[in-house]
C-alpha cells in the first residue's frame, strides 16, 4: 500500500514505519521533527511539516498517490496538558481535523488513528472495554476523544473509514537495539527507570503507594512497541479488505505495578535502584488494564512480545546504545 505516516519519526510511528517498509509498503513520513528524529526512519521519504497545514498534506497525498493515513502526530504528555490545554487542543484536535479534511479531499479515505486509554479516565471496572464509559480526566485524553468522535462523523459524511486504536502503555524498544524512545524528554515510568538504571538520574520517584492495588502502587498494561506497531499493519489490512470504522484497545489484558516494573528492571540490570516514595501524581488512575479480546477478533492480532522482563531488556539495550552515541 501507499501510506502517509504522520508523526512517523516519533517513537511508535518510527517502529510502525520500519515494519511497513519491511513488508514492502511505500511510506511517506510527515513529521514536524519537533519531537521526532530523522535518524529513526533511515532513508524513508520525509516531509517536514505540521498536520495543521492542510494544503501541504493534500499536496503530499496527491503527489505520491497515497491511499491511507496513519496518524500518530500529537502531543502526549497528560500532565503537561493540564497546564497547557490550548496547546493540546490546537495541535491534537485542530491538526487532526485539517489532516482528515485534506485526506478526504485528496482521496485517501482509509485512516488509522492513535488514540489512548486516557479516554476512559479512571474506569469503574477492569479490564476496561471499548464500550465502557468515556470520561477523560485531562485535556490530552479529551483531545483524543474529540478526534475519535470527529472520525465517526467523517465516516458517515465523507466515507472516511477508520480504525481507532486506544493504546495502553507503549514500552520497550526495537529488538536490534537501534530504535526507541528518547528517555531524555519523557516522564513515563519505563524510560524514567532506565535513566536511573544507567545513572542519568539518581532515583525513581514512586508516585503513590496508597492505591487500592495489591502493593499500593499504580498498575498499567505495558505493551511492547513492536506488538503495538504491528497492530497498525493489521488495521490497514482490515481497512483494505473493506472493514468498517471500529475502535480497538491495544494492550495485553494484564498489568504490572510500579514496584513490579522496578523489580524487573533491577533483575535485568543486575543492580538495586534507589527509590523515593512520593504522593500520587494528579490525574493518575489506580489501575488501567485493557479488555483485549476485540482486537484479536476484529484484526486477528496476537501479541508476540508479552513479557515484562523482555520489554525491559529491549529498553535497557536501547538506553545503553543511546548513551554510547546520542541522537
Ligand atoms: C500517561 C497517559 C497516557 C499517555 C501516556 C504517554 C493517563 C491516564 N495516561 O500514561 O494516556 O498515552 O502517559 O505519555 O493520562 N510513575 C511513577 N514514577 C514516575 C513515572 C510514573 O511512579 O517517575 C507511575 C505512574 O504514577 C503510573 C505508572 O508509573 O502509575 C505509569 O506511568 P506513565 O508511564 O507515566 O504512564 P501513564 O500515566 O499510565
Amino acid at each position: 500500500m501507499r501510506i502517509l505516516v504522520t508523526g512517523g519519526a516519533g517513537y511508535i510511528g518510527s517502529h510502525t514505519t520500519a515494519l511497513l517498509r519491511a513488508r514492502g509498503d511505500f511510506v511517506v513520513v510527515f513529521d514536524s521533527l519537533e519531537l521526532g528524529y530523522r535518524q529513526a526512519i533511515g532513508d524513508t521519504p520525509l516531509v517536514v511539516g505540521n498536520t495543521r497545514d492542510g494544503a501541504l498534506v493534500k499536496q503530499v497525498i496527491g503527489d505520491h498517490k497515497l491511499e491511507a493515513v496513519i496518524h500518530f502526530a500529537a502531543y502526549k504528555a497528560a500532565g503537561e496538558s493540564m497546564t497547557s490545554p490550548a496547546k493540546y487542543f490546537d495541535n491534537n484536535v485542530q491538526g487532526s481535523l485539517r489532516l482528515m479534511e485534506a485526506a478526504c479531499q485528496a482521496g485517501a479515505r482509509q485512516f488509522v488513528f492513535s488514540s489512548t486509554a486516557a479516554v476512559y479516565g479512571a474506569p469503574k471496572t477492569l479490564p476496561v472495554r471499548e464500550s465502557d464509559d468515556l470520561r477523560p480526566e485531562n485535556p490530552y485524553g479529551e483531545s483524543k476523544l474529540i478526534v475519535e468522535r470527529m472520525l465517526k462523523w467523517f465516516g458517515t459524511c465523507y466515507g472516511l473509514r477508520s480504525v481507532i486504536l486506544r493504546y495502553f502503555n507503549a514500552a520497550g524498544a526495537a529488538l536490534d537495539g537501534e530504535n526507541g524512545e528518547d528517555p531524555r524528554y519523557v516522564q513515563n515510568l519505563i524510560p524514567v527507570v532506565m535513566n536511573v538504571a544507567t545513572g542519568r538520574t539518581p532515583m525513581l520517584r514512586v508516585f503513590g503507594t496508597d492505591y487500592p492495588t495489591p502493593d499500593g502502587t499504580g498498575i498499567r498494561d505495558y505493551i511492547h512497541v513492536d506488538d503495538l506497531a504491528r497492530a497498525h499493519l493489521n488495521a490497514l489490512d482490515y481497512l483494505r479488505a473493506g472493514g468498517v470504522t471500529t475502535t480497538l484497545n491495544c494492550g495485553y489484558g494484564h498489568g504490572y505495578s510500579v514496584r513490579e516494573v522496578l523489580e524487573s528492571v533491577q533483575r535485568v540490570a543486575g543492580k538495586r535502584l534507589e527509590i523515593r516514595e512520593e504522593p500520587r501524581r494528579e490525574g493518575d488512575p489506580p489501575a488501567l488494564v485493557a479488555g483485549a479480546e476485540r482486537i484479536r477478533k476484529v484484526l486477528g492480532w496476537e501479541p508476540r512480545l508479552d513479557d515484562l522482563d523482555g520489554i525491559v531488556r529491549t529498553a535497557l539495550r536501547w538506553e545503553e546504545r543511546l548513551q554510547r552515541s546520542p541522537w
